[in-house]
């Protein structure tokens, strides 16, 4: 692979620094503690590490409430820790993507303070949607659109003078306010945090909520049956292309440098768009993280996803599990195993079976890594680590939870702090002097899934991931490339991914995921499987096998 294309096979960490290791004994996790864990990343074989958001935040939304672009949360360390922390990292071959969030502010942000203070009709509230409010005396919100996390999407300021005042908008919580993209403001700023951070040695930047920026500046009532959900009727416009263009021509002006688009967009053809020439260089994606573990579906989306990244010659991204998502083990140990945000509160209902969840993740977490592309492995998931599904709920933190008044369970689960060693919580989270617990508690029986104890198991998760990432950055096969099916029964995916190089062996990747065991096809040899095979050497249910062909 070219250096210059580093991201069109990478195997990408997204780590979420409150909960990856903390340094300081604070309870949250910090730029120190990432640092001092660098070699855990290395030795487990990724090419880069994305950031949730580090900047400084009041932390109503995880950090996706910024309040500084251009800094570092104080709990999290300084701007010399994130210097030092991409220097190191960089030196261990290991790039730094981090996360801009353009479609909101935090209401603590400078700007946003401003547009307070300024009153109507100022060119500080420009940079955001403040509206009068229907009814005769304004004390109804603008229009009827509902905030992604449940709730109104518009919050009612009291102007300077005290009076009851004008409205803005918020696709999210209230403390996210929306920034107006229409504003010359805005877009100069956002440009200018580009080239701050690339300047500073940053690799890449995820673009989070991508689709919403732009808005009908109509403001449209949305019809009452309109489902909640991250895409909205009245964002994903045609001008939030000039957005990206623009961005892209920054990130070209540097070397090596990607745009990678978190688009929730259910059509394939638009969000097709995002990977045009001269716009982003690749897209999440989320029908292949939402997918149900069934055969049939998932060898539709694989298709889907290779069809619309085709025409862009963008490359593919594979993942299975993020920090709004729950976790992968838990997820398919239900009997239904697909994932749906608007359906979460009924998921949390099934009971789980973690055995058979973990051993479906093993097999999911083979096929994703050998599919043409990138790849992105959420922290944890590499342990194997469950849902956590009985926070108490005075110790959730998640705006959902609080916004759906508990209806919706929320994202905490998915964001319980690491377990790195020993057998008892923080389990090496935090230092023994550490002065507080983890943020969120930690389940007891975590002792069997620290990296101490997987480190010393053959077949613990950690070791697969280890192995697989080992064999599929060292196969030219792996990563970026074409693949083709091989006829399989009902229930079986097998492809090969041959590098076309003479003399370089393919890889030829079998997941079964019918019910009872399957032949393995032509190979030379075995070079990973998720799970044992049969006795006579067969590929027993839910387990996904590498094949050297
Ligand atoms: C998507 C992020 O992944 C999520 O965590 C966040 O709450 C929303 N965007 C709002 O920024």
């Amino acid at each position: 692979m070219h250096e210059d294309l580093w991201w069109r096979s990478a195997a990408i960490y997204q780590l979420y620094v409150r909960s990856f290791a903390d340094g300081n004994g604070d309870g949250t996790g910090d730029l120190a503690g990432v640092r001092s864990h660098l070699s855990y990343l290395a030795e487990l074989g990724v090419d880069a590490i994305w950031f949730n958001p580090w900047y400084p935040s009041p932390l109503a939304d995880a950090g996706y409430d910024i309040s500084d672009p251009r800094g570092i949360e104080p709990a999290f360390g300084t701007l010399a820790d994130a210097d030092a922390l991409i220097g190191e990292a960089h030196a261990l071959g290991i790039r730094i993507i981090i996360d801009v969030v353009p479609n909101h502010a935090s209401d603590q942000h400078p700007w946003f303070i401003a547009a307070q203070a300024a009153g109507p009709e100022s060119a500080e509230r420009d940079r955001f949607w403040f509206r009068r409010g229907r009814g005769p005396s304004g004390d109804e919100p603008p229009n009827n659109w509902q905030s992604i996390f449940g709730g109104p999407a518009w919050t009612r300021v009291t102007e300077p003078d005290g009076s009851p005042g004008e409205w803005y908008l918020h696709l999210f919580a209230p403390q996210q306010p929306d920034y107006n993209w229409s504003n010359a403001d805005v877009r100069a700023e956002f440009e200018d945090v580009l080239r701050f951070w690339f300047g500073r040695g940053v690799d890449g930047i995820r673009i989070d909520s991508g689709a919403l920026l732009t808005k009908d500046a109509a403001l449209p009532d949305v019809a009452a049956d309109y489902p909640p959900g991250p895409s909205h009727p009245f964002t994903d416009r045609d001008d939030v292309h000039d957005v990206y263009r623009s961005w892209r021509a920054v990130a070209d002006s540097y070397p090596a440098r990607v745009l990678i688009g978190e688009i929730w967009l259910p059509d394939a053809a638009r969000l097709a768009r995002y990977v045009a020439p001269g716009e982003l260089h690749t897209v999440f994606n989320f029908p292949y993280l939402s997918c149900p573990w069934d055969a049939a579906a998932l060898r539709q989306v694989i298709d889907e996803t290779l069809a619309l990244n085709a025409p862009a010659g963008a490359p593919a991204i594979w993942v299975l599990s993020n920090h709004d998502v729950d976790r992968i083990v838990s997820r398919y140990g239900r009997a239904d195993t697909a994932f749906n945000l608007a359906r979460r509160r009924y998921f949390h209902n099934f009971p789980v079976d973690l055995a058979l969840g973990t051993k479906r993740a093993r097999a999911a977490a083979l096929l994703t890594m050998a599919l043409p592309g990138s790849v992105y492995i959420y922290q944890g998931e590499e342990l194997g680590l469950w849902e956590v599904q009985d926070i108490p709920d005075e110790l959730r933190q998640d705006p959902i939870w609080r916004r759906t008044g508990g209806a919706d369970p929320g994202r905490d689960g998915s964001r319980v702090p690491l377990p790195w060693s020993g057998t008892e919580p923080p389990f090496g989270f935090s230092p023994p002097s550490a002065v507080s617990e983890p943020w969120l508690p930690q389940p007891k029986e975590w002792r069997d899934l620290t990296v101490e104890a997987e480190a010393a198991s053959d077949d613990s998760m950690l070791r697969l991931y280890r192995e697989a990432l080992h064999i599929r950055r060292d196969s030219a096969a792996l990563g970026d490339g074409a693949m083709s099916w091989l006829p399989a029964a009902d229930g079986v995916l097998a492809f090969d991914r041959l590098s076309g190089a003479v003399g370089v062996g393919g890889v030829r990747c079998v997941a079964n995921l019918s019910t009872g065991p399957v032949e393995l096809p032509p190979h030379t040899t075995v070079l990973l499987a998720s799970g044992p095979l049969t006795s006579d050497g067969n590929l027993p249910p839910d387990t996904t096998v590498w094949l050297r062909v």
